[in-house]
């Protein structure tokens, strides 16, 4: 299937897996899908994810060759869609929670779910992307502070608004890992920073540690009270803010 199948569709379940599909039929790196409205979306760690009509949910097929940089592209790709909202909406208080939760003034209007695929049509990731461009989920409804673009902005920006942006900044993005590397990338990323180095997070069933930096395959280090060094890694963890300030 060349060149890049790239679609807005109405609606679907998850367009996670109509990218899968593609990928499976061999829609090339850079091919996507999207769609006006998701009925069963899914978030990270097997969490569900709201399918508002109105929001973006965008789906890319990545085909990264060198598998030491597999890691990197949810970051790359939160990266890339920080970016592209930047460039369009300069006023917008934007970080990146990591790994690849979009913060919008201190809550969260976006998240990515990345998943790998291997099979006859070989190994691609799919970087599934949602953004709370009109609205977002009842916050008495889930365990953090959450946004939209339109309310932080005090005015309507849809997907149709963005999502072609989205797309050319993810595309971006992924092509200057590829090109300039991870070194490169963790600069990148550490300007977006919502979890600085000291700042206290948790985790788990209480765990506690105060954020080091990133490791070379884009894990969270973090120091834990006892005074030793631990990995998190974006597949098993979701890390919060602490209570307590940063020190
Ligand atoms: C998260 O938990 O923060 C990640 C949310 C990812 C949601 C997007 S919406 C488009 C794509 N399709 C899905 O089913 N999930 C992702």
């Amino acid at each position: 299937m060349d060149p890049a199948f790239n679609q807005v569709i109405d609606r679907c379940e998850s367009t996670n897996d109509l990218a899968r599909r593609l990928g499976e039929l061999g829609a090339p790196h850079g091919s996507w899908i999207s769609a006006r409205a998701q009925d069963a979306g899914r978030g990270r760690l097997g969490r569900s994810w709201l399918g508002f009509e109105g929001n973006l949910f965008l789906s890319i097929v990545a085909r990264i060759q060198e598998p030491r940089l597999w890691t990197w592209v949810p970051l790359a790709s939160a990266v890339g869609t920080a970016r592209a909202l930047r460039g369009r909406e300069p006023a917008l208080d934007l970080r990146i929670k990591w790994p690849n939760d979009l913060w919008v003034s201190g809550a969260k209007a976006g998240g990515i779910l990345c998943e790998g695929v291997s099979g006859a049509g070989g190994a691609f990731i799919v970087v599934g992307i949602g953004l709370n461009c009109v609205g977002s989920p009842d916050r008495s409804s889930v365990d953090q502070d959450v946004t939209s673009l339109s309310e932080a902005l005090g005015r309507g920006l849809t997907a149709d608004d963005v999502r072609l942006e989205v797309v050319a900044g993810v595309r971006e993005a992924l092509e200057s890992l590829v090109v300039d590397g991870t070194d490169a990338m963790a600069r990148e990323y550490a300007r977006w920073p919502a979890l600085e180095q000291g700042v206290e997070v948790s985790w788990g069933e209480g765990r506690r540690g105060h954020v080091i930096g990133l490791g070379s395959a884009g894990e969270l280090k973090v120091r834990v009270p006892s005074g030793a060094e631990e990995s998190l890694y974006a597949e098993d963890v979701k890390v919060r803010l602490s209570d307590r300030r940063p020190r």
